[in-house]
């Protein structure tokens, strides 16, 4: 758990941030994010799935993902399916890592 007043503190940085850049990962490692996007299997997993290449499931035509929250959503979703493990704020890098990569999301 964060002390509340770190909470706050992210939270008024994420605000001031929201509407000049619109991240809406603000504190997102993204390093760590593509680092978990192969370690954890994503990519090879989603590579096997589609045939095609690790973004292709992002920007097919059909995909589940319009806004960051179903981003969240489908994050969580791979992440407790397949019993994938990832602390909250790795599935938080992974997740800014993928919108920054693909779907370029703003909210
Ligand atoms: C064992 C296989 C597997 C692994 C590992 C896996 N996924 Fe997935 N993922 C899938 C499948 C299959 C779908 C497509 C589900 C659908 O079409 O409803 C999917 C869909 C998604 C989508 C939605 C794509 C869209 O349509 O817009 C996101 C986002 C996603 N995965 C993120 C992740 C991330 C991040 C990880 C790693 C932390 C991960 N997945 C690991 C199998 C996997």
């Amino acid at each position: 758990m964060r002390p509340p007043l770190t909470v706050a503190a992210g939270l008024l940085a994420g605000l001031a941030t929201f509407g000049t850049s619109a991240n809406p990962f603000p504190d997102a490692d993204l390093a760590n994010g593509r680092k978990i996007h192969v370690e954890s299997k994503c990519a090879a997993c989603h590579e096997e799935k589609t045939g095609r290449d690790a973004g292709f499931i992002y920007l097919r035509d059909d995909r589940k993902v319009r806004t960051i929250f179903d981003l969240k959503r489908y994050m969580s979703l791979c992440n407790s399916e397949l019993r994938l493990g990832l602390f909250p704020e790795d599935e938080r890098d992974v997740a800014a890592f993928v919108n920054q990569q693909w779907y370029k999301l703003k909210e």
